[in-house]
């Protein structure tokens, strides 16, 4: 890798979103690598910008990640974000301690108008997630930023150009976040960003040749946006005869949804190239009991596998002339751990269980859009001519429904919560874990729940207020339809996934999409899961509405759709047998996660 004076390094500390400076610097039209820690500050010299990523530990730990200090000494500008900025204050003799946490949507406040926030409002929104904070400037330093909770938001040592952020400036949801990248970029480092940028298939066409060379692709299709694009990516790429794909039915899909499927191949002329396999009644038995999130994940994924190489067999398909193709898009991969090891498990993502990451590492797979994210995959499916109804799909996890339907391994009654930030409002917390990510790291708490009129900005503060100060909470969800009762009634029962279940959160989740089809409202939010938990009064269930808005998958904020329409989705759901009450999840992404698990 030989460093060019116009691009930056980026050093990857192991957090969740050091791939996402890389594809902000990537849309601004700027070069970057991604390098290890360990990379020595002479190999880093010749670089026009060197970034410092955040990550899931903590600088005070023994062992924790760090880099060569001479970095400091090259008159290169640096800017660290969260961990790294941390590291970068440690470096300089500041101490980092762990302090209340921050998660989710902060108000910063900018306190000096220098080449970071230059062109951006004294007052703006941020996205934090962390515990970690610098309590004291390093000599030499100034504060150019704080938020209520951090006076050291936003560092700098001016005069050698080294700057710290708290926040996440990569993310699309810290409001001027690209601005204080290109400020960095642009001002800071001195590099040009140019106009425009080169069309996105040619590349892609010309890594699937290279992986692919003479051999054929198998793919297991989902119908969804990722793995469709990937596809007819293959299939334009090395020849339509030369792709072959299967659609395996799980069983654990939503209502409708084969059929739309088949409507979408014949639509691309490439139904003749998919095959569709019933294995509902396979999938669903292996999953009979299972609660933990992660072994639910692991048993879908080696299915899936197994499933694919009986396909290959049945066909007399030699496996040296195939590669097997995936949809994996970026956060797939950093959500199970990233590409190098690093960062920490979120949850492991179907397409990257232990037999896949094998064939991986033998060159048996061809991931075309590994490196994208969601929005920048349906651009290249707009550019391939796809179908826009197709490219604007919700995403939908490939372990499907399974970690949408939460099972619960023991009994027990909702706890009164009276803590000051639920500002006297009647809540519970409910003893049934979900998955969460707070601090780059993967999280696995309760849920609080309370009873509010739909008040989002309310919502919200309170929502973030709690999960960062009740260490063991990471959601809040608010009632929207149910019988007038005391929350405190509530129970969680010892249940896990059932065809029953299953049938019942299908038809929840069609009741939201058919009024959200009928008031004009599915692309007002990004995603919507609807999610069952075995909560009631009476023995029944509970479902969870969970619109969020979101551009890429990796932060989001709760879909503020109208209350009337939020209610009637409520009392239509509320018909289902079984159902004794709805809920609006309204947590953020961190320290929520968009799905439940
Ligand atoms: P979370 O729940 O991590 O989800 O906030 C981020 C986005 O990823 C989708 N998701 C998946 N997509 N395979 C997929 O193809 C998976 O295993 C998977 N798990 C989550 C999720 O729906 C959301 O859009």
């Amino acid at each position: 890798m030989s460093p060019s004076n116009e691009s930056l390094a980026i050093i990857d500390l192991g957090g969740q979103y050091c791939h996402m400076i890389a594809r902000r610097l990537r849309d601004l039209g700027v070069r970057s690598d991604i390098r290890e820690p360990e990379t020595s500050a002479g190999d880093l010299a010749s670089y026009a910008g060197i970034i410092l990523s955040g990550g899931p530990r903590s600088v005070y730990e023994d062992d924790a990640p760090s880099v060569d200090e001479e970095i400091l000494d090259l008159d290169v500008p640096v800017l660290g974000i969260c961990y790294g900025h941390q590291l970068l204050a440690q470096i300089a003799g500041a101490t980092v301690e762990r302090r209340k946490g921050e998660y989710g949507p902060t108000t910063l406040t900018v306190l000096a108008e220098d080449a970071l926030f230059r062109a951006t409002p004294r007052q703006q929104t941020v996205w934090m997630s962390h515990s970690d904070v610098v309590t004291a400037l390093p000599r030499g330093w100034e504060a150019l930023a704080a938020t209520s909770e951090c006076t050291t938001a936003a560092i700098a040592n001016l005069e050698a150009r080294v700057f710290g952020v708290q926040f996440h400036p990569e993310v699309v949801h810290s409001e001027y976040g690209r601005a204080i990248l290109r400020n960095f970029t642009e001002s800071v480092c001195g590099v040009p960003v140019p106009e425009s940028r080169e069309s996105r298939v040619a590349a892609l066409t010309r890594h699937v040749r290279e992986v692919v060379g003479d051999r054929s692709v198998f793919f297991l299709v989902s119908g969804g946006v990722d793995s469709t694009v990937a596809f007819v990516l293959c299939s334009r790429a090395v020849g339509h005869d030369r792709v072959l794909g299967l659609y395996v039915d799980t069983g654990l899909m939503r209502k409708g949804e084969t059929d739309e499927l088949r409507q979408n191949l014949a639509a691309m002329g490439v139904a003749d190239r998919v095959q569709v396999r019933d294995e509902s009644a396979r999938f669903l038995k292996a999953l009979d009991g299972v609660i933990d999130p992660e072994e639910k994940r692991r048993i879908i994924g080696r299915l899936f596998v197994e499933v694919q190489s009986e396909a290959l067999g049945e066909l007399g398909i030699h496996e040296a002339k195939w590669v097997l193709g995936q949809g994996t898009i970026y956060p797939d991969t950093i959500e199970s751990g990233g590409a190098q090891g690093r960062a920490a498990l979120i949850k492991t993502h179907h397409n990257r269980c232990e037999e896949i990451l094998q064939m991986l590492r033998e060159g048996r797979v061809v991931e075309p859009i590994a490196e994208l994210y969601k929005d920048e995959v349906r651009e290249v499916g707009q550019e391939l001519g796809l179908d826009a109804r197709l490219t604007n799909r919700w995403p939908f996890p490939g372990p499907g429904l399974a970690i949408r339907c939460l099972g619960s391994g023991t009994e027990g009654p909702a706890r009164p919560l009276a803590e000051p930030q639920l500002e006297g409002l009647e809540a519970v917390t409910l003893p049934l874990r979900s998955v969460g990510v707070q601090g780059d790291a993967r999280t696995y708490r309760e849920a609080a729940a309370l009873r509010s009129p739909l008040d989002y900005e309310r919502l919200r503060r309170i929502s973030t207020s709690v999960c960062n100060e009740i260490t063991t909470v990471n959601r809040v969800v608010a009632v929207v339809a149910g019988p007038d009762r005391p929350l405190e009634g509530l129970r969680v029962y010892r249940r896990g996934m059932t065809a029953e279940r299953l049938e019942t959160l299908r038809e929840a989740d069609f009741i939201v999409r058919r009024v959200l089809r009928e008031t004009g409202l599915t692309d007002a939010v990004w995603q919507f899961p609807v999610v069952i938990l075995p909560v009631g009064w009476d023995g029944g269930e509970t479902i969870v509405l969970r619109p969020v808005c979101s551009e890429d998958g990796m932060t989001a904020s709760v879909g503020e759709l109208p209350e009337d329409v939020v209610r009637r989705m409520g009392e239509e759901i509320l018909v289902l047998p079984s159902v004794e009450l709805v809920v609006l999840d309204a947590t953020s992404k961190p320290p929520g996660t968009i799905e439940w698990e």
